[in-house]
């Protein structure tokens, strides 16, 4: 079968690794793609020779959807696989469902969980999920009068997409006062809801309207810097399993979000038809019942948690984008884990979250022992690869336990010769030490 990969990210490299690996491929293309997909045995490091190897990119924009679907017609795609938001909130699957192409990938209305903060609350009341007291406005002033009432800590959210920068988690009233009025634009609302204190967990399951099949757990490290410091960036590193959820947990996360959550989508008329990334808060602190909280939903795998769920994935990945893309979840065969761990440790470029130099060339990538999805990278015109984004690389490493499969990733690191990038040196300090 012939496959469309929407993206260019580390998230979307590792997707198409593990879908080029599938006997059910014929073609992969992805667009507009990275260097790293298309030429994937060189550009990995020396675990990436054993992968399937090629995806010719494709120069469409994320943003072009009549170019897509004739991409998809020209080369006969079976299947579209959508990894950003972007796509979906722009409406992406509506228009390759009109065209009879199957997708993975939700429609613009169910997007809206993730493309409205205000509507994944309203669904999460809704459904009955467990979620932080909130209120959502549309007048700064009352938002403003709500955060003087409760106090501080408390959290203030721009509804809409903000690329990771639309969340403030305030320590005090005066830094609350003044998110609202930098998160605020006319015409659009704000949420503001109660401070949640614990661990963060990521928790991914597989979504075909009532059907939901888990995908399993993973734990990002947002903030830039080592001790989980400094400014909140898009993540830096991850590992799967995430041991906060236990298999328990795992149960109750199914019960009593995700499939409330999917049913209740569904009823309103959305039904969700992809990946559904839960952020949860897990309180050990807290009586069981009330230990886990979600904080939002994404509609997409996280990006770094998907390079590390990849690695991990030891079935076909495409028979279960098949199924929810064609409504037959339900039918699907439920995926093999590896009970190894994995881990991502992000090489970032200076200056990332705030301005960086683009154009700084990487080398080595094909002797490093770890293997290397690539983000921010191009290639020039003589064939060097260069880092243009903020996160460039995703070394990755899986092992029968986490602190090998972290040794591993960071020698893989060490291996990569780009003076110009960076990475936390602790990806994985909490599993560890917990
Ligand atoms: P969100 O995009 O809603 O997940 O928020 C981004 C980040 O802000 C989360 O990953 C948390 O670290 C933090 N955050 C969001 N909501 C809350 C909350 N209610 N309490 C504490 N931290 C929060
Ligand atoms: N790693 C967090 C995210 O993808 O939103």
């Amino acid at each position: 079968m012939n496959v469309l990969l929407i993206g260019s990210g580390g998230r979307e490299h590792a997707l198409a690794w593990k879908i080029a690996q599938s006997p059910n491929c014929t073609r992969l293309y992805c667009a507009p793609g990275n260097p790293g997909m298309l030429n994937m045995p060189e550009r990995m490091g020396r675990a990436g020779a054993v992968s399937q190897g090629f995806a010719p990119v494709s120069q469409i924009a994320l943003n072009d959807q009549a170019a897509i679907v004739d991409f998809c017609g020209e080369q006969a795609i079976d299947l579209v696989v959508v990894g950003p938001e972007q796509p979906l909130v722009e409406g992406l699957a509506n228009l390759l469902r009109a065209h009879g192409i199957p997708v993975f990938g939700h429609e613009q209305a169910a997007a809206e969980l993730e493309g409205s903060k205000a509507f994944a609350k309203a669904i999460m009341a809704d459904a009955q999920v467990p979620t932080a007291a909130y209120g959502a406005f549309d007048d700064a002033e009352a938002a403003k009068a709500f955060i003087r009432q409760h106090g501080a800590p408390i959290v203030v959210k721009a509804d809409g997409l903000a690329a990771g920068k639309g969340v403030v988690v305030a320590e005090t009233l005066d830094q609350a006062l003044a998110a609202v009025d930098r998160l605020h634009k006319p015409g659009e609302q704000l949420v503001v809801e109660a401070f949640l204190s614990g661990e963060e967990a990521s928790y991914f399951v597989l979504v075909d309207g009532e059907s939901v099949m888990a995908f399993g757990s993973a734990q990002d490290h947002k903030r830039v810097g080592d001790g989980d410091t400094g400014e909140n960036t898009g993540g830096m590193g991850a590992y799967t399993p995430a041991p906060i959820v236990t298999q328990e947990r795992e149960r109750l996360i199914l019960e009593t979000i995700a499939k409330p959550i999917a049913r209740t989508m569904a009823a309103r008329g959305c039904p969700l038809t992809g990946v559904l990334f839960i952020g949860l808060m897990i309180d050990e602190t807290k009586p069981s019942a009330d230990q886990i909280q979600v904080l939002e939903f994404n509609v997409r795998f996280g990006d770094p948690e998907c390079q590390v769920l990849m690695l991990r994935l030891e079935s076909d990945i495409l028979p279960v984008l098949q199924a929810v893309a064609e409504g037959r979840l339900a039918e699907a065969e439920t995926p093999r884990w590896s009970a190894d761990s994995a881990i991502t440790v992000i090489m970032a470029n200076q200056g990332y979250p705030g301005s960086y130099e683009k154009g700084s060339e990487i080398r080595g990538l094909e002797d490093c022992p770890a293997l290397v999805f690539h983000a921010g990278t191009v290639e020039s015109e003589a064939g060097a690869i260069q880092a243009v984004g903020g996160r460039v690389l995703a070394v990755s490493a899986r092992a029968p336990s986490l602190a090998e499969a972290q040794a591993q990733a960071y020698t893989g690191c060490k291996a990569i010769d780009w003076p110009q990038g960076f990475y936390r040196r602790d990806i994985g300090w909490r599993a560890l030490t917990s």
